[in-house]
C-alpha cells in the first residue's frame, strides 16, 4: 500500500517533539505540507530544520500555547492564511499528570482540561466548517491507554482522555456524512522526551537505555515503542486509504492496554 497526503494540509498541536514531530516527519515523508504548533518557538524551529531537511514538503512553525483560547485562534488563523485550510488536525499536545485524586485541585483539574480538550474542542471547531466545505477531513486525537482502562492514580489524565474518547466518539457520528473521519490512538508507552522527564523524575541508579528497556518489560511486547511505529498509525489513519475508518480508538501500546 502505497499512503500518500500529497497536496493536503495537516496541523499537529505538539508538533516539535516526541510523538508529534514523528507524525509531522511521516506525513512530510507523504507529500502533506505541516503546521508543528508547541510553545518554545526555539525548539520548533530545529524540528522543522530537520523535517524539511529530510523531505521536500513545506514545514512550519507555530510557537502558541494551545492551552491559551486567543493565542490559539490566532495561530489557526496564522497556520490556513500561510498553508491553507486544514485537511489533517491532529490534537497531540499534552503532558503527564497525575495525583491522589482527593488532593488535584481545581487549578491542576482545569489546567489539563484547557489543555487536552478545550484545545482539542477549539481546534476541532475552527477547523472543521472549511473540511465540510471540501467533502474531506481527518481528524486524530491523540489519548492514552488509560482512556479505555482508568486507573486508581490516574487523575486527572484519565478523566481528560475519556472525555476525548467520547469526543471523538460523538463529532465522528456528526460529520461521517461529510467524508470526514475523526478517530483516537490510544498511546501504551512510547519513546519520547515524556518519557526522559519520567526518568529525570525517578532518579534511578540506571541508564535511560537501561530504564526504558526495564519499563518495557511490563509491556507484552516486551519493549516501549518507536515515534516512527506510533506516527505510522496516524499516517494511514489520515490518507485516503483509512476512508471506511471513524469512531474509533486504535491502541498503539505493544499489547499493553487491557482493553481491545
Ligand atoms: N510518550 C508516551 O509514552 C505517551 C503515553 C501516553 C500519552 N502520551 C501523550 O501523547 C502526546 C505527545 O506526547 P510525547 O511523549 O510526544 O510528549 P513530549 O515529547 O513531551 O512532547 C510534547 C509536545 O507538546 C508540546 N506542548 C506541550 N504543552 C503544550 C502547550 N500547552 N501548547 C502547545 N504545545 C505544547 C511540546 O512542546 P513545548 O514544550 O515547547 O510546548 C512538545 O512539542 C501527549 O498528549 C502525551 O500526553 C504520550
Amino acid at each position: 500500500m502505497d499512503i500518500r497526503l500529497d497536496g493536503k494540509t495537516a496541523l499537529i498541536t505538539g508538533g516539535s517533539r516526541g510523538l508529534g514531530k514523528g507524525m509531522a516527519l511521516e506525513f512530510a515523508k507523504s507529500g502533506a505540507n505541516v503546521a508543528i504548533v508547541a510553545r518554545r518557538e526555539e525548539v520548533l524551529n530545529e524540528a522543522c530544520d530537520e523535517i524539511s531537511g529530510a523531505t521536500s514538503a513545506t514545514v512550519k512553525g507555530y510557537a502558541c500555547d494551545v492551552s491559551d483560547k486567543g493565542a490559539l485562534e490566532k495561530m489557526h488563523a496564522d497556520v490556513t492564511g500561510d498553508l491553507g485550510p486544514i485537511d489533517i488536525l491532529v490534537n497531540n499536545a499534552g503532558a503527564s499528570a497525575r495525583g491522589t485524586f482527593w488532593e488535584i485541585t481545581d487549578e491542576e483539574w482545569a489546567f489539563d482540561f484547557e489543555l487536552k480538550v478545550y484545545a482539542a474542542i477549539r481546534l476541532i471547531r475552527l477547523s472543521i466548517p472549511s473540511m465540510i466545505e471540501r467533502n474531506w477531513g481527518r481528524v486524530i486525537n491523540i489519548l492514552n491507554s488509560r482512556a479505555k482502562a482508568p486507573q486508581p492514580g490516574g487523575a486527572p489524565t484519565a478523566v481528560t482522555r475519556a472525555t476525548g474518547l467520547a469526543m471523538t466518539k460523538v463529532l465522528s457520528g456528526e460529520v461521517a456524512k461529510h467524508n470526514i473521519t475523526v478517530n483516537a490512538l490510544c498511546t501504551g508507552i512510547i519513546v519520547t522526551d515524556q518519557i526522559a522527564r519520567r526518568y529525570d523524575k525517578a532518579k534511578p541508579n540506571i541508564t535511560f537505555e537501561e530504564f526504558v528497556a526495564e519499563a518495557g518489560k511490563a509491556v507484552p511486547m516486551g519493549r516501549m515503542g518507536t515515534t516512527e511505529e506510533y506516527a505510522n498509525m496516524a499516517c494511514f489513519l489520515a490518507s485516503d486509504q483509512a476512508s471506511y475508518i471513524t469512531g474509533c480508538a486504535i491502541n498503539v501500546d505493544g499489547g499493553l492496554s487491557p482493553m481491545y
